[in-house]
């Protein structure tokens, strides 16, 4: 497909797909869902990414609280996934991630944002601690997420069940590559095998869910989506044909749709 206007609104397999021809617009449109659910719910639960997408996006969040447009103060947030085996203050953890991108720079209280713990003695009980958390906590009302270049979502990688829910992932050898390789993060030492994320059942449970991808390197993923039906190999695609998921992207991660 070829795509010509600044914002063009797509239906594909009955999903709602937005392509946005400059950058700036995807994340002020996605950062403006966010300041609508706080507005119809201050204290609303918001589930977040990590990774190089969403830098930009945390940017945006953080410009808003700092003009005073937004406010985290009373909402929680939920983080998708973290390593496993390392410390939370290790600077490639999610949790630092987290503090650098958003905690420090917003209004949003330390004791309302959750992650999984990097640190947990015990992992497997930590992802049914986190599980029970959301649970309990009412759920996640707006979902963000991005996908990885094997089309995994939070560290489902390929395989992972739709119906999982928090657990202990050994991490694929493509995610390996991509997060210490091609993104240059544990440089000079060893990536964790080892992570937790919320299971794809745990996502799809969310009220509203919000996909960004952005480049060329997300193309083959995104149109892997749209080509086939939904299929395990292809975790990202469990999001189809669903009224509440949006996916965002740039021209670039859509030259393949
Ligand atoms: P990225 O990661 O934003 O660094 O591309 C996305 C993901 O792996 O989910």
């Amino acid at each position: 497909m070829k795509f010509t206007k600044r914002k063009t609104v797509l239906s594909l397999s009955g999903t709602r797909v937005v392509v946005y021809s400059d950058k700036a617009d995807l994340f002020s449109d996605a950062v403006s869902e966010l300041a609508k659910t706080l507005k119809e719910n201050p204290k609303a639960n918001i589930g977040l990414a990590t990774g190089a997408t969403f830098q930009d996006f945390y940017r945006e969040v953080a410009l808003q609280c700092r003009k005073g447009k937004l406010s985290l103060k009373k909402s929680s947030t939920f983080n998708l996934d973290e390593y496993v085996g390392i410390k939370p203050s290790d600077p490639e953890s999610y949790y630092s991630y987290m503090n650098n991108q958003l905690y420090s720079k917003t209004d949003l209280k330390k004791e309302n944002a959750h992650l999984p713990r990097s640190d947990a003695k015990n992992p497997k009980a930590e992802a049914q601690r986190y599980e029970n958390l959301i649970k309990k906590s009412g759920g996640i009302d707006l979902q963000y997420l991005g996908i990885g270049n094997n089309g995994h979502i939070g560290f489902n990688e390929p395989g992972t069940p739709f119906d999982s829910k928090t657990h202990v992932v050994k991490l694929s050898e493509a995610t390996i590559r991509q997060n210490s390789i091609e993104r240059g993060y544990f440089v000079g030492r060893k990536m964790p095998r080892y992570a937790m994320t919320m299971g794809i059942g745990t996502i799809l449970k969310a009220r509203k869910i919000i996909v960004i991808a952005t480049g060329s390197h997300k193309a083959e993923a995104i149109g892997r989506i749209f080509k086939k039906g939904k299929n395990k190999e292809v975790p990202a695609s469990s999001l189809k044909g669903m009224k509440k998921v949006t996916f965002m992207l740039d021209r670039q991660s859509a030259q393949r749709l």
